[in-house]
């Protein structure tokens, strides 16, 4: 087999949490990263040591903390900036994923008549049947807002985009086209230039979720051609609690804020107001400092391994896997069969056995992985389930945790006697 320039067993040092012993001494094999990633000791110091030595308010104090706190939070905006080939004013701090991609949908919403942004009755949004809620509810609640429509790409059996009919959704009526870069359930990697190309033929902005890419593999905005983009920083190892919004600078300067109050601002008077120029318009209040200096500490350490040993290194996780488990008697993975355009994501469901109990079983081996919807419920309507086991893979896996895996599915099946 071939081996990257990654070592994981190694890498695993890196991370305090993976040391810890579970249910009945077991061994952590932490198959839960799509949720939310470990976080390695740099990280958690990061983190830490801003709360210990310059914990200040960012852009209002004159004193020296100030200043040193606002060196450390801009200071991660520009890594985070280096990360997507962006410029620095194009990286907003958010809470989340999911609150870059509301204050997206909220922007467009606050956008007067007439304004690129503004949609209406006739007007389309156009997501995909593989969204996670995050990138459909903001969607839907704006087109209700609107009175515009909310269309979706179906998805092939496979788990792929039916781009055969992508003319057919994507029409001069959409404004919008809000897409993952690669599916939290499928692990399904989407043709991010044919969906830019389809809606740049109509002038729609395009919204990537990169909440499952960018922590797997090198993402270079400008090479993606996307207007806004959005990812979390827990899912590639930073904290809980701080997100990215980017924007092409010229979007970002004619959006309208979501969220109004003290530092995005330019002028106040007792009756009205004026911007601050991006980031700032979108950072109101004392953001999350500790938060983003930990994901800056996060970025380097993926930078420091190679973005593309990352990927290389989950893809060899995910054909180890695909072959280990594909064929397994009373298995059957829900989403793409071959690792081609597929991230570390391997979504599957054990005949006879509901995905809590596999998920229970799996548990008392220390092995950890999520049950049920994914936070996709209209994926599983798709596929006439209710759930599914996931797995999903990063850095610090090991092609020993994918054998523990299948001892444990396999436990599992005897267990409830199935299989
Ligand atoms: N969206 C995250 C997941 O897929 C929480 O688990």
């Amino acid at each position: 087999m071939k081996t990257t320039a990654l070592n994981a067993q190694v890498l695993k040092a890196d991370f305090p949490i993976l040391q810890r012993e579970m249910r009945g001494g077991k061994k952590l094999t932490y198959l839960d990263s799509g949720a939310t990633s470990q976080k390695p000791l740099s990280v958690i110091d990061a983190q830490s040591n801003f709360y210990k030595t310059k914990n200040a308010a960012v852009h209002r104090g004159a004193h020296l903390l100030a200043e040193e706190a606002d060196e450390a939070y801009e200071g991660a905006r520009k890594i985070v900036a280096d990360f997507l080939g962006a410029h620095v004013d194009e990286v907003i701090f958010t809470k989340s994923a999911t609150e870059s991609l509301n204050a997206i949908a909220y922007s467009f919403g606050n956008a007067e008549a007439g304004s690129k942004f503004a949609l209406k009755k006739g007007d389309s949004i156009v997501v995909t049947e593989m969204e996670h809620h995050a990138n459909l509810i903001p969607w839907q609640q704006l087109a209700r807002r609107t009175g515009a429509t909310l269309k979706w790409i179906p998805i092939t059996d496979e788990g792929r985009l039916d781009y055969s009919i992508l003319d057919g959704i994507i029409d001069s009526t959409t404004r919008v086209v809000a897409f993952t870069h690669q599916s939290n359930v499928l692990g399904t990697i989407n043709d991010v230039s044919k969906l830019v190309e389809a809606a740049k033929k109509v002038s729609a902005i395009t919204v990537l979720d990169a909440c499952q890419s960018a922590p797997h593999f090198a993402i270079d905005v400008k090479k993606l051609g996307v207007d806004l983009l959005a990812f979390s920083g827990h899912k590639a190892l930073g904290p809980t609690g701080i997100g990215i919004l980017w924007g092409r600078s010229e979007i970002l300067e004619e959006m309208e804020p979501f969220l109004f109050g003290g530092s995005m601002i330019e002028t106040v008077t007792m009756t009205d107001a004026t911007w601050a120029r991006a980031p700032r318009k979108f950072e109101a209040g004392v953001p999350n400092m500790a938060g983003a200096v930990g994901l800056g500490a996060a970025l380097e350490y993926l930078t420091s391994l190679g973005m593309e040993n990352v990927h290389a290194w989950e893809m060899e996780l995910t054909q180890y896997a695909l072959d280990k488990i594909s064929n397994m008697p009373g298995l059957k993975v829900i989403g793409p069969l071959d690792a081609v355009d597929r991230g570390a994501v391997i979504s599957f469901t054990v005949e006879g056995i509901h995905p809590h109990d596999v998920g229970q079983v799996l548990d008392q081996h220390g092995i950890a992985v999520r049950t049920g919807h994914h936070c996709a419920w209209p994926l599983m309507k798709k596929f006439g389930i209710a759930g599914t086991t996931r797995a999903s893979f990063y850095i610090y896996n090991t092609l020993e945790d994918i054998d523990n895996l299948v001892v444990g599915i396999k436990s599992a099946q005897e267990f409830f006697k199935v299989g």
